[in-house]
């Protein structure tokens, strides 16, 4: 039995700490972009396209530019030259829209910015946006896979595949065989905060506040396409209320702010409505997954094969991996993925929670449930005979694999062999109870990062990273760290982030900013300490005559020999202050030797009226491999949130888009539906919380984006188990799962 998240233990590494950030985020004392006051701003909004295909044939600004406070009203016409953002990761550029605002005069989608109108307040921006007349050929938009297939192609992607043994003769000669598509649909990140960008241009330097998920990436993007020395870009987010990978990288309105404030000569803030969140800021897109799996009889995999498909836009190619856990989440000899993008008239999609892997997993794990039933094998009992030793994609020993320890936890703290197995056969009252299983898995990465410590004069310390925190406790972790190592209080820890000109730190995506940021403050912060103690034993020095090597810190003391001092009074008599620590630290040797992945299991509990067509998730129990927890308390918060994002995917989340416009007509909270406090269950979460002993410093594998994974599969699983009924198309709304 496993440790659950509650499990105290020594140290400040892992306890469940309250955000340090958090008095100032429930006090309203948080500094959020549209938060910021500053003299003389002027206010932009967007005017959007409100055909989803065709050309702009005429824009006339006159009567926008004649409204009361209007500055400037900006569009193709008269839009300063911009360049593309390459994408080119390594050199940390890239936009998640490649086109640049206004660069031509064709309509891709509905909600195509085609002008921005600046005013003196927002009220006169916003009602001036409206006043600018432009007018259209509209051509129909493709907006399904099947229309943009239709119109311009399938483009299959070379880096999606991975072939494996012999799928096709193998699955052919397979004795128990299952075969099935699966598709799910346009998702919105939807974070509360509002995508929103301040903009002001000093001396030819540009400082920008701006709600990302990378300060580091977005200044050098936006400094690319601004074509000015990436040296006078400052970026600034101290606070971000939540992005899902909608703020990673550059998007149009950053881009728009900065040369809005350019050409006015006035700071600039757009703050974007909830509508252009639906538009202009990315999605999940829809795919549409076929899976083969072929099993011996006593439900070995032989054959798997996963092909999917997924929409990008007219402007950029975004794939959505669906297949990226295929071929090494279960053993299997023979594997056969592919991935084919096809282009649409929809907004530009991009990463979302868990990106592939959330979406791949509905097919893979719905597929797993199907082949259990066929099989008359218990759906966790198959994965238990199809786990892998080692990583068959890159042939090298895990890091660490805890996934059927995860297995044995589920199993006991939902009391599933309790469960019965014929669908429909557990029942209380009206409602059909319904169990189902599915697993979660996410690659644990770990990149290069920077970091400075400082130790001052007063006793404190300050840890230094150009990384932010995106509302996941990343102020709170770096404290935490920096605390374990100088054993100084908690509170006597200052966490400087959210600032390009820091030294570089991680992106928060990918799951990876934890285990990636977490070694580079250890090291900045081991170094500042060694030159603490050739500091305090230097002559004069309170440690004098002492060898640094021989001086230990406890307790909040420098300890040498019989002699000690507290660490507040030693950094008191020391006159070179701050003593400084700097570090950088990435990835060596082991990235080749071993595969870094993290692993758990979902058991959910469903109940169906069928005589209201009522279905409730009532009961999730989660175990989850991610490596140590730095913080259980916010390690919790983030898998509960995702658990929590897999239900409303499951059951409610997806856009819909007027056949005729290609306009989003759920655009707002109150018609594109995400689960409330009454639709979310009991969450039990457990986390082994075992040390990864390769990635790095205190062995956190990252857990961010693993929880939303299979969530989708365990729930539509479940409500098979529940009705007999088996649902491949997301969501399970209530019209798809009437009994009609
Ligand atoms: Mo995550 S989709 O990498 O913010």
């Amino acid at each position: 039995m496993s440790t659950s998240v509650e499990t105290p233990r020594a140290g400040v590494i892992g306890q469940p700490l309250p955000r340090i950030d958090g008095r100032l985020k429930v006090s309203g004392r948080a500094n959020y972009v549209a938060d910021n006051i500053v003299g003389d701003v002027a206010f932009a909004a967007p005017v959007v396209s409100t055909v989803g295909a065709g050309t702009i044939t005429a824009l006339d600004p006159s009567a926008a530019e004649a409204a009361p406070g209007v500055l400037r009203v900006l569009h193709h016409g008269n839009m300063p030259r911009l360049r593309r953002c390459p994408d080119d990761m390594a050199n940390k550029l890239k936009a998640s829209e490649e086109r640049v605002p206004f660069e031509d005069q064709t309509v891709y989608y509905a909600g195509q910015y085609v002008a921005l109108v600046i005013a003196e307040t927002y009220e006169q921006a916003r009602w001036a946006s409206h006043l600018v007349k432009v007018t259209y050929h509209a051509d129909p938009p493709a907006l399904t896979l099947d229309e943009g297939a239709a119109r311009s192609g399938i483009k299959p992607q070379e880096d999606e595949k991975t072939e494996r043994g012999d799928t096709a003769k193998a699955y052919r000669e397979a004795p128990v065989q299952h075969d099935a598509t699966y598709t799910t649909p346009v998702e919105v990140h939807n974070p509360m905060e509002m995508h929103a960008t301040l903009a002001r241009w000093d001396a030819g330097r540009l400082i920008v506040h701006d709600s990302t998920q990378w300060v580091v990436g977005q200044a050098k993007s936006l400094a690319y396409v601004l074509d000015i020395p990436e040296e006078q870009v400052e970026l600034h987010a101290p606070f971000i209320g939540g992005g899902f990978g909608s703020k990673l990288f550059l998007w149009p309105h950053t881009i728009l702010a900065a040369v809005a404030a350019r050409v006015t000569g006035r700071p600039v803030k757009l703050v974007l409505p909830r509508q252009h969140q639906f538009t202009a800021v990315g999605h999940r897109p829809a795919t549409r997954q076929h899976v083969q799996l072929g099993a011996t009889r006593d439900g070995r995999l032989l054959a798997l094969r996963h092909d999917s498909l997924s929409h990008t836009s007219c402007v950029t190619e975004f794939v959505e991996s669906c297949g990226e856990m295929t071929a090494w989440l279960y053993q299997c000899p023979n594997v056969s993925v592919t991935g084919s993008i096809v282009a649409v008239n929809v907004g530009t999609p991009t990463s979302m929670r868990a990106p592939g892997i959330a979406s791949g997993m509905f097919a893979l794990e719905s597929a797993m449930d199907e082949l259990a039933v066929k099989l008359a094998i218990d759906p966790i009992e198959l994965r238990r005979r199809n786990t892998p030793e080692r990583d068959q994609v890159k042939n090298v020993p895990w890091s660490s694999h805890y996934y059927t320890r995860c297995l044995d936890v589920v199993t006991e703290r939902f009391g599933w062999s309790r469960r019965s197995v014929e669908p429909g056969s557990m029942r209380q009252g009206r409602e059909r109870i319904g169990w189902g299983f599915a697993s979660a898995t996410w690659p644990a990465i770990r990149r290069q990062a920077s970091a400075r410590v400082e130790l001052r004069s007063d006793g404190s310390a300050r840890v230094v990273c150009a990384t932010q925190d995106i509302g996941t406790g990343t102020y709170t972790v770096l404290a935490q760290v920096v605390s374990e190592i100088t054993t100084l209080p908690f509170s006597q820890i200052e966490v400087a982030i959210g600032q390009s000109g820091y030294p570089p730190g991680p992106i928060s995506g990918g799951s990876m900013a934890t285990a990636t940021v977490v070694p580079a403050v250890a090291a900045a912060t081991r170094a500042a300490v060694t030159n603490l103690f050739i500091a305090v034993t230097a002559p004069k020095g309170p440690l004098a005559g002492a060898a640094p090597e021989a001086v230990t810190l406890r307790d909040g003391h420098l300890h040498a020999g019989a002699r000690r001092i507290a660490f507040r009074a030693a950094l008191e008599q020391l006159r070179t202050l701050p003593i400084v620590g700097e570090a950088t630290t990435k990835p060596g040797e082991e990235a080749k030797h071993f595969s870094f992945r993290s692993f758990g299991a979902h058991c959910v509990e469903v109940r169906w009226d069928p005589g209201i067509s009522h279905l409730r998730v009532t009961r999730v129990v989660s175990a989850f491999d991610v490596g140590r927890l730095i913080n259980r308390l916010t390690a919790r918060s983030q898998i509960e949130g995702a658990i929590v994002m897999g239900l409303g995917a499951a059951l409610q989340e997806h856009s819909v888009y007027d056949r005729r416009s290609g306009r989003v007509v759920t655009d707002n909270l109150a018609d594109y539906l995400v689960p409330v406090h009454a639709d979310v269950p009991e969450i039990d979460v457990s986390m082994l919380d075992i040390p990864d002993p390769h990635i790095g410093d205190f062995g956190a594998k990252g857990l961010g984006e693993i929880g939303v994974t299979g969530m989708t599969a365990a729930i539509a699983n479940a409500f098979y188990h529940a009705t007999g009924r088996r649902i491949r198309d997301l969501p399970l709304t209530v019209e798809r799962v009437m009994e009609t």
